[in-house]
């Protein structure tokens, strides 16, 4: 810690959060290094400029929504660049957090209605590790959703390249893609602030409280603090 940090008095979690995560430090433990928060918000703020600069492109409904972005023209050239900066930051995140997504046995009651139940706390799974079963589908749904995001895109970028079936298909693939990513995005902002509280903390400072590691993430509770206390 600087000596800029002791004398305004910075949380020790949150400095250790500025390199280290899966470490705990005093009350609390730290969830996200700041690369990977910034990776996060970087790609949540590409995705927002992407989906208000291609709703109007899409439909005269959405038109009002181009005055946000300086007009139609505008929009036609910033939706694809934005696209780009999209994928790319989404392909850091794969890079960052692939290994803490690989879907384990534990995970598997999550794929099927429990789905909906994403982010919400473990139940009694005392196994459940640093990420739920829902939230690593999340995470594999949106690396695949970008992949198809981006090669539609492609397509309907330089329509004239390429057959109409192709040019068909590719129009259907990215309406899929929006829709999938407008749902998906709307529950995973309410699960990741209103529903479960002391979520959002781990995305701004970086840190979460025992108390919610324990109660979300038992497993990972025990491997970063060595308390086991299932054995109390
Ligand atoms: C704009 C508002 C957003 C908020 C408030 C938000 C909030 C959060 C929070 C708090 C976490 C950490 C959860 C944890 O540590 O357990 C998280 C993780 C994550 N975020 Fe976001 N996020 C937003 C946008 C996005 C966008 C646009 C995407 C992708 C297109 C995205 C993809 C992810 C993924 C894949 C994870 C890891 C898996 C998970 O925890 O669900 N987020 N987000």
């Amino acid at each position: 810690m600087s000596s800029a940090d002791q004398t305004t008095n910075v949380d020790p979690g949150v400095v250790i959060a500025r390199e280290r995560e899966d470490v705990a430090v005093g009350d609390v433990i730290v969830r996200h290094r700041r690369s990977s928060r910034l990776v996060h918000w970087a790609m949540a703020g590409f995705f927002l400029v992407c989906l208000g600069s291609g709703m109007p492109i899409w439909t005269p409904v959405f038109g009002w929504m181009a005055n946000l972005f300086g007009g139609l023209e505008t929009c036609r050239w910033l939706h694809p660049w934005s696209g780009i900066a999209f994928v790319v930051s989404t392909w850091l995140m794969f890079g960052q957090w692939r290994r803490d997504m690989r879907i384990e046995e534990v995970d598997k009651p999550w794929i099927g209605p429990r789905m909906f139940k994403y982010m919400a706390h473990s139940e009694g799974n005392e196994e459940i590790g640093k990420y739920n079963g829902g939230q690593k589908i999340f995470f594999w749904s949106a690396i695949v959703a970008a992949l198809v995001m981006a090669a539609s895109g492609v397509v309907l970028w330089w329509p004239e390249q390429f057959s109409s079936g192709l040019r068909q298909a590719s129009i259907l693939l990215h309406e899929a893609g929006f829709i999938y990513f407008a749902c998906s995005i709307v529950l995973h902002v309410y699960f990741g602030t209103a529903a479960e509280p002391g979520t959002f903390r781990s995305m701004t400072r970086g840190t979460v409280t025992r108390a919610w590691a324990r109660l979300h993430h038992p497993r990972w509770y025990r491997e970063v603090t060595g308390d086991d206390s299932r054995k109390r």
